[in-house]
């Protein structure tokens, strides 16, 4: 039995009558380039996080960028991230020509830890960027408490966290905004690139809207100097036929995660993520830690089960930080992680048999 890390294709297949019709419409329009589906779209996304403003954008990576952007965070700023992330979330950061202050994240669950946030704030200091990672909420009321008491902005990296909670209420809005990642591979995932941001604030959500247009919001009067992040209108028409389906996918996922945790029990060397009490994860994936990571993967690969490494690298030594001067062992978590850390096959339409299959021959590895 091969066993694909994702299956892009089953799920277009459980839509495609939908998917088809959703993309024939938008050609039939031309509406390519923002535009009316994109604005549905918009609408829909705000509603299902109970947001009040969307801004659709063309990556994860400009919805971050966007955000600090529009928010004036710049040149001698000081931005917290974590170490353990998608080197997007620091790219962002510099790309607006902050700089990140990179932060070691927590062993349970693998979330930005603020446990000593407060001993390295300084005066230029001005936001905490935490990640939802795999899909779990960060610790949101600690982390709020610091942003309030030392006036920081809070901007959420959702782009892992579709529809996820934290003590009732999806994530997106704690902070000023909330970005997000539409990357096919994600819980909602496009048909090419695509990416949004969740705020409250009118004010800011009018200058998002214009930065990512050339920075106008008339036609050819332009206010500020922006860029393209336009969405593209077959992106917003396929991810509105998505997100009717995104709360069924998430319970499946959640299913999913179930089902591993009952066919891995009793390997004593297997760690399965743990759930904080007052979430609701939506599994983006199904991260163990095992110490002997790297024999597993393979024999996994030799069997046809096909596995990720998020991430092998913390952000913090990745090549492009150099130039801070980061050293190995200052983030021991996160580093130890990126040996140990090993993401099994995890999708909506994963089958209970596929999930037995690959944890037999995790035994079996151990038993080998
Ligand atoms: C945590 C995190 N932040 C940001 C991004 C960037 O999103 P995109 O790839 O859509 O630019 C990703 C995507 O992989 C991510 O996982």
């Amino acid at each position: 039995m091969k066993v694909n890390f994702v299956d892009l294709k089953a799920q277009y297949l459980s839509i495609k009558k939908e998917i088809d019709e959703a993309i024939h419409n938008v050609i039939d329009k031309t509406a390519f380039s923002s535009g009316p589906f994109v604005k549905i779209f918009e609408e829909n996304f705000a509603r299902s996080h109970d947001a009040k403003y969307c801004v659709g954008v063309n990556s994860g990576t400009s919805a971050l960028h966007i955000a600090l952007w529009a928010l004036g965070i710049g040149k001698n700023d000081e931005v917290f991230v974590p170490a353990n992330t998608f080197f997007a979330t620091p790219e962002a950061v510099s790309l607006g020509g902050a700089n990140p202050v990179f932060v070691d994240c927590e062993p349970d669950y693998f979330n930005i830890d603020v446990t000593n946030l407060e001993k390295v704030i300084t005066n230029k200091t001005k936001v905490i960027i935490p990640v939802h990672l795999f899909g779990q909420p960060a610790q949101i009321d600690k982390i709020k408490a610091i942003a309030e008491k030392h006036n920081l902005l809070l901007i959420e990296d959702c782009a892992q966290a579709h529809l996820a909670e934290y003590k009732g209420k999806p994530v997106g809005t704690f902070g000023v905004c909330g970005c997000f990642s539409f990357y096919p591979g994600k819980n909602l995932g496009a048909y090419g690139e695509g990416g949004a941001v969740l705020t409250n604030d009118k004010e800011l959500y009018l200058k998002m809207m214009a930065l990512r247009d050339h920075g106008s919001s008339q036609k050819y009067y332009h206010n500020y100097i922006g860029h393209n992040y336009r969405m593209e209108g077959i992106q917003g028409a396929i991810l509105n036929v998505k997100l009717k389906h995104l709360s069924q996918w998430t319970k499946k996922r959640k299913k999913n995660a179930d089902l591993y945790r009952k066919y891995l029990t009793g390997l004593t060397d297997v760690c399965v993520p743990l759930e904080m009490s007052e979430v609701k994860h939506v599994y983006h994936l199904f991260v163990i830690r095992i110490s002997k990571r790297n024999e597993l993967k393979k024999y996994l690969e030799e069997n046809e089960i096909y596995t990720g490494i998020h991430y092998p690298i913390p952000c913090h030594l990745q090549k492009a930080y150099d130039f801070l001067s980061q050293q190995k062992g200052k983030f021991p978590v996160s580093e130890k992680l990126a040996d140990e850390v090993l993401s099994l096959p995890m999708y909506p339409e994963l089958k209970e048999e596929e999930i037995q299959f690959i944890c037999k021959k995790i035994k079996d590895f151990y038993q080998k």
